[in-house]
């Protein structure tokens, strides 16, 4: 009888390990303990022992019987403290949490847009430095140190040669330094200028530019391109005009504009009372920055054209202040899902 009990209490052991809730654990406690349990049944046999070992076997039944029911009682308190903390984590009431779904800020769309644009027609994207060397950004353009078209691109400068870059023209620079012509790049990118702030000027902003050059190219290319980037980008229906404009790396020079969406060319507040809306600078590369960069400049031609991001998205989108891209407030951002 002393190896039943024994054995009996490894049994109960083994069976307390697995349970897991408070339904097993009444069903142990009946099986050993109860009335019609184990032990009481082998309490029952005790009058069949003998005189000596009938006490030694009773208070061995007794201490089990009490060992069992501590063992019991623990495992009910640990029970009841993994259902608490199961019922505070788990509230299976509650509606599920909604994904916060982030999205492309309306600058990153534009430049999206007009990668893809521009990939489209057979141009390839190029990445350029932000900081950069005077030579590139200025010099290699047609800039030479005491070049008045510089006041209007006052950098912040590391040292004399070095600045962050005023534009990301100095990728013409750059590309064709690294190859040998035809060349169709598009290059996007952070700019920097000493400019205070205001509802049109951040001291960084965007830029997007362009470079084609090879054998025959004219200013009815630049003008066939730039005009499919505005229709893609703005619509079909708005007209595209090429102004005379100067700048000293191209030559003639253009600004382009596009009508104004609001009103349809005819004038409104928005557009000054003109129908158009200033949106590139461009114009047939200079002889000079291609010999500059080492390329034949009587066989080639090209054509460049740069703007701001900012202001793309500012006309496409209606946003009447440039600072409203970088105040990161979610309900506007939010808006361009
Ligand atoms: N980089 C000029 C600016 O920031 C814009 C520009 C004008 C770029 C004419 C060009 C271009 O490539 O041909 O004002």
């Amino acid at each position: 009888m002393e190896k039943e009990i024994i054995h009996l209490k490894e049994r109960f052991d083994q069976q307390i390990l697995f349970t897991r809730n408070s339904m097993e654990l009444e069903k142990i406690r009946n099986e050993y303990i109860g009335r019609k349990g184990y032990i009481s049944k082998l309490l029952g046999q005790l009058p069949l022992l003998s005189q000596e070992e009938r006490p030694k076997i009773g208070k061995m039944l007794n201490q089990i019987k009490q060992s069992i029911q501590k063992v019991l009682e623990e495992k009910e308190k640990e029970l009841q403290k993994q259902k608490t903390f199961k019922e505070e984590i788990f509230d299976y009431t509650v509606p599920g949490k909604d994904f916060l779904m982030g999205t492309f800020h309306p600058i990153e769309l534009i430049l999206k847009q007009t990668e893809e644009i521009f990939l489209g027609m057979g141009f390839k994207m190029v990445d350029g430095p932000e900081i950069e060397l005077d030579y590139y950004n200025f010099e290699g353009l047609n800039i030479p140190k005491d070049h008045p078209a510089r006041d209007d691109q006052d950098s912040f400068y590391i040292s004399p040669e070095i600045l962050l870059r005023t534009q990301t023209s100095p990728m013409q620079v750059r590309t064709m330094e690294n190859q040998p012509s035809p060349v169709r790049i598009i290059s996007t990118g952070k700019c920097y200028r000493r400019d205070s702030i205001d509802s049109t000027h951040t001291p960084m902003f965007h830029q997007i530019e362009g470079l084609a050059v090879d054998k025959d190219i004219s200013l009815s290319d630049l003008k066939g391109v730039i005009t499919e980037f505005c229709h893609q980008i703005f619509g079909k229906e708005r007209k595209v005009r090429f102004r005379p404009g100067y700048f000293p790396f191209v030559e003639p020079g253009a600004e382009v504009d596009v009508s104004c969406g609001l009103c349809n060319g005819k004038g409104c507040q928005s557009c000054g009372y003109t129908g158009w809306l200033e949106i590139m600078g461009a114009g047939m590369v200079h002889p000079h920055v291609l010999e500059m960069v080492g390329y034949n400049a009587e066989e080639l031609t090209g054509f460049a054209f740069g703007m701001g991001a900012e202001r793309i998205a500012m006309l496409k989108y209606g946003i009447h202040d440039i600072r409203l891209f970088f105040e990161n407030d979610i309900r506007f951002l939010n808006q361009f899902k």
